[in-house]
């Protein structure tokens, strides 16, 4: 089963459930996220897990990770999670959560990939779906496709086409997942 992490509108999160694909739970790290309700409306289980709410960082990430453990979950999506795990939380599910991102990484990773994209001048950006470590956006690629940058672009109309491109590649690189078994490659 999948277990998907959100912060806000939830549109990513939309196109997985539009798929079909088998979400137990949605856990958001704020109670404000629209996101929440989409889940709702889908009859999935959702819980927050607000920082504020917990003495430290590990011990909210390890009450996220025994909640979605306890519904069955083995891989985990990271739909719009705007905030970074930590190694309490990724070595629950080693090399089984994955990111969206709204850009071609390496490049313009982190919390605002279309405004970078568009004050770099670049002719095109793109989304990327990938493995989470450690890092800010900097796991392995699992599936990239390239977005053009147009003439009077702005940061919405931008966002706006990649998103469309992220919510094709974030459900076909879980069912690549889902199809191959921890450690077959
Ligand atoms: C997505 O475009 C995703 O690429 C981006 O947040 C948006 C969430 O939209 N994530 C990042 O930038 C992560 N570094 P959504 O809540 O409508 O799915």
């Amino acid at each position: 089963m999948i277990g998907v992490l959100v912060s806000g509108e939830g549109t990513n999160l939309q196109a997985m459930i539009d798929d079909g694909l088998p979400i137990a739970a949605v856990a958001s790290s704020t109670p404000r996220a629209p996101a929440l309700a989409r889940a709702e409306e889908a009859g999935i289980e959702t819980a927050v897990f607000a920082l504020a709410d917990f003495a430290a960082r590990e011990e909210r990430d390890e009450a996220m990770a025994d909640w979605l453990a306890g519904r069955g979950v083995e891989l985990v999506v990271a739909a719009g999670f705007m905030e970074l795990l930590r190694p309490a939380f990724l070595e629950r599910f080693p090399d089984r959560i994955v990111n969206v991102h709204a850009a071609l990484l390496p490049a313009f990773p982190g919390v605002r990939p279309v405004a970078d994209a568009l004050a770099a001048g670049v002719a095109e950006t793109g989304a990327t779906v990938h493995l989470v470590d450690e890092g800010i956006d900097s796991g392995a690629v699992l599936l990239q496709e390239s977005v053009p940058v147009v003439d009077g672009d702005s940061v919405e109309t931008l966002r706006t086409r990649i998103q469309t491109v992220e919510h094709r590649l974030l459900p076909r690189a879980v069912r690549l997942l889902l199809a191959d078994p921890v450690g077959a490659g």
